[in-house]
């Protein structure tokens, strides 16, 4: 049967009127929460790759130009062993050497409280910033425990940004030397971080 003039135009005003109502739902709708495939950001173009790295961290105190400062001293510290609840803030240079005047390769910017009540044991709550080639401007994050008498700390990677968004790892921290001279103390360890992540 044709359809009268009428009977199209009732047509017409129904698909407008739901044109119109579809297109203010997807305007107002706000979604919170949505599964998306990996491609949308590109992940799937990308291979998870396994980077190792290799550096040295110097934390220097006393001085003029100090790397590391107490920010927080505990009511504890009188009688505490490990002055358990001091909380200090870092920004250490870290180089690809264990010579200070190598090359900068990043920072390691953080807060770190003694957390441990019988041993010297910090909490570690920092970003590495990374400053070399195509790392730079990239960070990971490092949640994790570092008693600095063991020979060997190891610490979780908990995520990173930049060419290390998705990161996790570890990090594990060694010695190298701890030396004080005319006031200023440098102590130095080395580092090997094992990251996944995709590039
Ligand atoms: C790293 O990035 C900063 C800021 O984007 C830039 O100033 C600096 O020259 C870069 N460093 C290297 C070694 O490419």
């Amino acid at each position: 049967m044709a359809k009268t003039p009428q009977n199209l135009q009732a047509t017409i005003m129904i698909l407008f009127i739901t044109f119109i109502t579809t297109f203010l739902h997807e305007a107002n709708s706000q979604q919170f929460s949505q599964a998306i495939s990996k491609d949308k950001l590109g992940l799937t173009k990308m291979t998870e790759t396994l980077t190792h790295l290799h550096f040295y961290f110097h934390d220097i105190t006393g001085g003029t130009n100090p790397t590391a400062a107490v920010v927080s001293q505990s009511p504890l510290k009188a009688t505490s062993k490990t002055n358990f609840g001091s909380v200090s803030m870092m920004d250490d240079p870290l180089t690809e050497g264990p010579d200070l005047n190598s090359k900068l390769v990043g920072k390691m910017q953080g807060i770190y409280g003694s957390s441990s009540l019988d041993e010297i044991s910090y909490l570690m709550v920092l970003n590495i910033l990374f400053v070399d080639e195509k790392y730079n401007g990239s960070t990971i994050g490092i949640l994790g425990r570092n008693p600095p008498l063991h020979t060997v700390r190891e610490m979780p990677i908990v995520g990173g940004s930049g060419v290390f968004r998705f990161a996790r790892g570890y990090a594990e921290a060694r010695p190298h030397s701890y030396v004080v001279k005319d006031g200023i103390a440098i102590a130095v360890v080395e580092y090997n971080v094992y990251i996944l992540h995709y590039n």
